[in-house]
């Protein structure tokens, strides 16, 4: 998904301190375990008690502090989130940003510090909570009967445990084939390629359990562009990740099977990697590289 970040200039020095990678990949896994249909954006204002208070009053009536207020775009049809309202979705089609626009969060900076040392975990896991939180409100979900509460809190803790992001910084399961298809597609919302129009997404699961997200990047210097695959390899070589096991890639129309120059970059790296291709309505396809890149030349053949 698309996130569009603003923060209250009174809040020096807060962008060094969020981790914004992290909070965009919560993000995508939130809309990956809702299986939202269709490619949503959405704008995120980090701002301050004071800020939010005023918010908070003029909008809802309750001249109080919070920690996230969420306003939602969409009008989910009764009892329905985003995963079964393709058409309420798409009446927020933004044909500017290519999304639909679910709405606004707001997160107190303030807020999120002190809950963080209330409940003893790290202010990055509770901005973290606070936007999958957030999203959720978005995504049609709320917590007025618990029952409803319930559901809530499970897709919550659902796309933080598949975000990494769990109360002891371990997660306990690698993510689906289908969970990293999710990602890929996710990633393919940000491709930049406005001179094929072909997007492709990736995502590449490590053995760590970490994911890296890449999409095409295209050049006006047409040979300077970077496949999505090889922009998630670069990412996860450059922060030191190995044991690559799977590489999921996302196109629209038609099977995004690596270009030869990708799958000899795999080779490098995995040559026993598992490919799989998704496109269309959730068309999926997989093979091995090797056999994608029969008889490859890799390392193993230099002394
Ligand atoms: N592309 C990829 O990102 N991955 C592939 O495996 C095949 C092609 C991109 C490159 C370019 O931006 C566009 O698709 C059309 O070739």
């Amino acid at each position: 998904m698309r996130i569009e970040w603003e923060q209250e200039v009174s809040l020096p020095g807060m962008s060094l301190a969020l981790d914004f990678s992290l909070l965009a990949l919560v993000a995508d896994c939130c809309a990956v375990c809702e299986k939202v249909p269709v490619q949503t954006a959405v704008h995120v204002l980090i701002t301050d008690d004071s800020h939010i208070r005023d918010v908070n009053r003029a909008q809802r009536g309750i001249d109080r502090a919070t920690d996230v207020l969420s306003f939602p775009t969409v009008n989910y049809p009764q009892g329905k989130t985003a995963r079964t309202s393709l058409r309420a979705l798409r009446r927020e089609l933004d044909p500017d940003m290519n999304a639909c626009f679910v709405g606004d969060i707001l997160i107190s900076r303030e807020h999120a510090i002190a809950q963080a040392a209330e409940y003893g975990h790290s202010i990055r896991r509770e901005f973290c909570y606070l936007l999958a939180h957030g999203l959720f409100h978005l995504f049609g979900y709320d917590h007025i009967s618990p029952d409803e509460q319930k559901e809530m809190r499970t897709m919550e803790e659902k796309a933080l445990q598949l975000a990494g992001v769990t109360r002891d910084g371990f997660a306990t399961a690698l993510p689906t084939d289908e969970q990293l298809l999710g990602l890929a597609r996710e990633a393919m919302h940000r491709s930049y390629s406005p001179y094929s129009h072909f997007k492709v997404g990736a995502c590449l699961l490590c053995e760590d359990g970490r994911v890296f997200q890449g999409c095409n990047v295209e050049n006006a210097s047409f040979g300077l562009t970077n496949c999505a695959e090889r922009t998630a390899v670069f990412k996860a070589i450059s922060e030191g990740a190995t044991g690559f096991l799977t590489m999921a890639i996302a196109a629209e129309n038609a099977a995004p099977w690596p270009c030869g120059a990708c799958r000899q970059v795999l080779n490098e790296f995995a040559p026993a990697i598992r490919v799989l291709v998704t496109w269309k309505d959730n068309q999926v396809a997989e093979a091995p590289l090797s056999q994608l890149l029969p008889h490859g030349f890799g390392p193993k053949d230099l002394p």
